[in-house]
């Protein structure tokens, strides 16, 4: 299964602070907001990964991630001139993809949960439909939001509606089987202009082939897109690991973990990363002190 990282979009709710900056670089407490979606893909088993951003900001994404070979990754990159909505990806990454199967994770969502590898896994390894997972949340006029018959089966799913049948937000990661480039290519502009992933989750639904995960209490979903949930997302990210020592969203521990990378190479990276807590931190772990 492939990757897709999607950091498009002008980022209007986070003005001015990308203005001249792109949202998804934008810090969470110690590290680039990217990282955290990028280790969510590697958590799944994912090492081919193909990151679409604006033809502005996409240098800026390579000079961050380069190819990815540091971390055992391969990354491709391709440009959404405009943004015209999350299920365009499948269409530009078409070619990429070749009638792969694909999971897509949007650049703004953190998701931390324990055995969060096991759920992605099983995720990536259902070979027909799809997968996407739905958190309880207060403001579900804010998302995609789908809603459930008395057996608990996804029966609806609705983008920003303006009255919610269900407080259960869809998350911005999802995995798609190989039928995923056609279905994208077939879905018409919605009434804003764009391709929107919630018609995808739709089509996927009609079909009796959207698989609904609901989050639970163990789990934290954030986005990072307003000014507020950017805060929020940081000082979460900072009380898990001042608190535990755990790291979040770093993807040179999970590389190190998954076995893409050995404690000589870690221990360089760490280096790379002076006298930071993160490089404290991963300079532990390449000498064991976390086992
Ligand atoms: C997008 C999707 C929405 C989803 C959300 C998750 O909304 O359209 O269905 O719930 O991401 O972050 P946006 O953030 O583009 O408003």
């Amino acid at each position: 299964m492939k990757g897709i990282l999607l950091a498009g979009g002008s980022g209007t709710r986070l003005h001015p602070m990308t203005l001249a900056a792109s949202k998804q670089l934008l810090p969470v407490y110690d590290k680039p907001m990217v990282y955290y979606p990028l280790t969510t893909l590697m958590l799944a088993g994912i090492r081919d990964i193909l990151i679409i951003s604006t033809p502005a900001d996409l240098p800026q994404f390579r000079r961050l991630l380069g190819d990815g070979a540091r971390l055992g990754l391969r990354f491709s990159y391709a440009e959404q001139p405009k943004p015209e909505g999350i299920a365009q990806a499948f269409v530009i990454g078409r070619e990429w993809l070749a009638g792969e199967a694909c999971a897509l994770a949007l650049g703004d969502n953190l998701i931390f949960a324990d055995h969060l590898s096991q759920l992605l896994q099983a995720a990536a390894a259902r070979p027909v439909g799809a997968t996407v997972f739905a958190y309880r949340v207060r403001d579900p006029e804010r998302y995609g939001v789908v809603s459930f018959d008395t057996a608990g089966r996804a029966s609806d799913i609705v983008e920003k509606p303006a009255a919610p049948q269900s407080n259960w937000a869809v998350t911005g990661l999802y995995f798609y089987d190989a039928r995923v480039s056609d279905l994208a290519a077939s879905i018409a502009p919605s009434a804003r202009g764009e391709l929107e992933i919630t018609d995808l989750n739709r089509r996927y639904l009609e079909q009796g082939n959207l698989h609904v995960e609901r989050l639970g209490r163990g789990c934290a979903w954030l986005d990072a897109g307003t000014p507020d949930s950017l805060l929020q997302a940081a000082t979460f990210v900072q009380t898990i690991q001042s608190r535990q020592g755990m790291l979040v969203g770093c993807p040179e521990e999970v590389a190190f973990r998954l076995g893409y990378t050995d404690a000589a190479a870690l221990r360089a990276q760490a280096q790379g990363l002076g006298k930071t807590d993160l490089g404290r931190m991963l300079a532990e772990l390449a000498e064991g002190a976390h086992e």
